[in-house]
């Protein structure tokens, strides 16, 4: 089962500053509840797994995610959620733990900057869907750059919040499989389906 990761970073790959998002974009915001909540199966629901200091950077009112699975990553095995997330001791565990469930159709890496580069080494990352925030913000967390196998697959048109412009991206894996050999990619292939999720706007 492979996963996707979430996340706006801007053009230095910044994507937090002391805990916080550094930018308030509702438009983005949105995005990431319907991309991290919509499933094709309605009987199913989407995981999200993310860093200790990302699950504390919620403010409690809002935890856990409303329904999506909630997993938290953390070396700490005794970590108190307050039974509102399930608690995973390494990236493994946390793919492993939201497999487990019976209900789970996709899962979603969500942050912060440590999981994030767990995430990307790991071979079943397949999509990362990137808000590109223009500019360069003061950031003490950072998204690191994609490797040359992620191909960009689909692109927005410009946005603009309070002064500040951005896309939506989805970068896919390429892959060579049998498919492959007769001239298409698995980028290729995600390119013609388009989203299955629904079109890349806030
Ligand atoms: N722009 C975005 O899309 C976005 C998304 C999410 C978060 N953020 C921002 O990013 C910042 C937080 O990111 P961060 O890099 O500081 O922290 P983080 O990745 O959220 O959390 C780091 C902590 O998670 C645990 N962890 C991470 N990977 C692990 C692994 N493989 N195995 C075991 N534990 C692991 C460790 O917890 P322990 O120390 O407890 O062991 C580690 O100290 C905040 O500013 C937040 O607002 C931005």
């Amino acid at each position: 089962m492979t996963f996707a990761l979430v996340v706006a970073a801007d053009e230095g790959g910044g994507i937090g500053k002391n805990g916080e998002l550094p930018w308030r974009l509702p438009g983005d915001l949105a995005f990431f509840r319907r991309q991290t909540t919509a499933t094709l199966d309605q009987k199913k629901r989407n995981a999200v797994i993310m860093g200790r200091r990302t699950w504390e950077s919620v403010p409690d009112r809002f935890r856990p995610l409303p329904s999506r699975l909630n997993v938290v990553v953390t070396h700490d095995p005794n970590y108190d959620t307050a039974g509102k997330a399930i608690v995973a001791t390494s990236l493994e565990d946390a793919l492993s733990r939201a497999r487990a469930a019976p209900d789970i159709e996709t899962l979603f890496i969500i942050g912060g900057g440590v999981l994030y580069r767990d995430a990307l080494a790991h071979p079943a990352c397949q999509t990362v869907y990137l808000t590109r925030i223009e500019g360069h913000r003061d950031c003490d967390a950072f998204f690191p750059p994609l490797e040359a196998s992620f191909v960009l697959a689909e692109a927005s048109a410009r946005h603009e919040e309070n002064g500040v412009g951005y896309v939506f991206q989805r970068w896919e894996r390429e892959r060579f499989t049998p498919a492959s050999a007769s001239g298409s990619t698995t980028a290729e292939a995600a390119r013609s389906q388009s989203t299955r999720r629904g079109p890349l706007s806030p």
